[in-house]
């Protein structure tokens, strides 16, 4: 498993407990993973050393976590080598890499998708902004950790953004028209046969504060399953946005396998693509693989998957200043009167130990702490008893509305 965050420990949480896998490596994993896995230092986006890892461990299958690696051709040097993997190639991985090249693939395969244009000079970009009209979706066509959008109804704060995305030579915008609906994240395993597989589908929450207040961030938060969705949306998803994208890009020369993730927004004129990842998204791996029941190998390599019908929440517990200027090196305590709260399971993802032992901060996102019971109000409850016990030297910071209004309506509706 080549990652360290979050979605990493609970993929290594899902690998271990996979009857088909037989030793388990993380590279460079967190203190979490050193607890299911074995730990190897590594520098992930450097293709050449993910494959020298993987080639002095043996290792029969390298998953590759996060966009990075992939985007830098993790998978391809893995190839080089004859061993097998799971991710897209490089080229395939654009999809995620450049936001431009997902938007020409979207129209050439017919995938419902915001209106949008790319731009390399600012007075154009700035047409368009007039052009779409508030509020103003301004996104920085490379890779930026969930934080290279900007959406906005200050015509001010979105001319800042173009001018900040242009801001070095080659540098590219995409403008787009807003998508007015809520959000879904739905995983798809594309096979090399370029069948493709749905998880359940989740909802993330992007921005830093309750309310949907706040900067856009890597994620606050996620659930599944979601009792307000739309009969046949995942059907719906996959014949009219993961396949055909799917077939567009093998038409083109570069086929994608590994995990197409589709953020849509569910609009009045049906979901349409918000954005393509080319991974496993976080926080929604957390909720997604805690109702896996089926071994995680198999689904990886296009078995159809099992889930329980449990509902799951997970809270991400950030340093403070995160998403702007997180404060790291705090201390952190109250795992385990967290991990004690029965149904909570507690995943680290920004977090180290100090030369003296101690657990402290490393990253924005310190902890993914993830509630599981029979509906969402009970995983809710869990999740937010389990975070509660949590503290972080320097001050803690968490949403306080994650699945909060899903797990609202179900309880009224008298539905899971
Ligand atoms: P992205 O990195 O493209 O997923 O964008 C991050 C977040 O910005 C999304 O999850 C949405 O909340 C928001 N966003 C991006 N594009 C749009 C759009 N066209 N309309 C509305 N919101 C958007
Ligand atoms: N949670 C959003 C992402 O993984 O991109």
């Amino acid at each position: 498993m080549v990652g360290s965050g979050g979605r990493e420990s609970a993929l290594c949480s899902a690998l271990a407990r996979d009857p088909n896998v037989n030793a388990l490596a993380c590279a460079p994993g967190n203190p979490g993973t050193a607890e299911i896995a074995e730990n190897y230092p590594l520098d992930a986006s450097d293709p050449q050393a993910v494959a020298d890892l993987a080639e002095q461990i043996g290792a029969d299958l390298t998953v590759i976590g996060p966009e990075v690696p992939l985007v830098a051709g993790a998978v391809d040097a893995l190839a080089e080598r004859g061993r097998s993997s799971f991710g897209p190639t490089a080229a395939a991985a654009q999809l995620e890499g450049s936001k431009a090249f997902a938007k020409a693939v979207m129209r050439a395969a017919g995938v419902p998708t915001a209106r949008g244009r790319d731009h390399h000079e600012i007075p154009t970009a700035l047409a368009d902004l007039d052009e779409f009209g508030p509020p103003y979706v301004v996104k920085y066509d490379g890779l930026a950790a969930g934080k290279g959008v900007t959406v906005t109804s200050d015509r001010d704060a979105a001319a800042a953004a173009v001018r900040n995305a242009l801001a070095r030579p080659h540098d590219r915008v995409v403008i787009e028209e807003f998508l007015d609906g809520p959000e879904v994240s739905l995983f798809c395993v594309v096979s090399r046969d370029g069948s493709v597989t749905p998880l359940a589908p989740a909802q993330d929450f992007k921005r830093a504060l309750d309310d949907d207040e706040g900067p856009n961030t890597g994620g606050m938060g996620a659930y599944t399953p979601l009792p307000w969705a739309p009969q046949g949306l995942t059907a719906d998803v996959v014949r009219r946005i993961a396949e055909p994208t799917v077939a567009e890009m093998a038409r083109r020369g570069t086929p994608f396998h590994g995990l197409l993730y589709i953020g849509l927004a569910l609009t009045a004129d049906g979901p349409k693509v918000i954005e393509f990842n080319v991974r496993f998204g976080d926080p929604e791996t957390e909720v997604v693989l805690s109702r896996l029941e089926s071994p995680l190998t198999d689904l990886l390599s296009g078995g159809s998957p099992t889930w329980n019908d449990a509902a799951a929440v997970t809270v991400i517990v950030a340093a403070p200043g995160y998403p702007d200027a997180p404060l790291l090196g705090g201390e952190i305590s109250g795992l385990d009167a967290a991990a004690a709260v029965p149904g909570a399971i507690v995943f680290h993802a920004g977090t180290r130990r100090d030369p003296e032992g101690k657990l402290v901060c490393s990253g924005g996102r310190v902890l993914a702490v993830t509630g599981t019971g029979a509906d969402l109000a009970a995983a809710r409850e869990c999740a937010y008893e389990a975070a509660g016990h949590i503290h972080i030297g320097g001050g803690q910071h968490f949403r306080t509305d994650i699945a909060l209004t899903a797990a609202r309506r179900a309880t009224q509706e008298g539905v899971v």
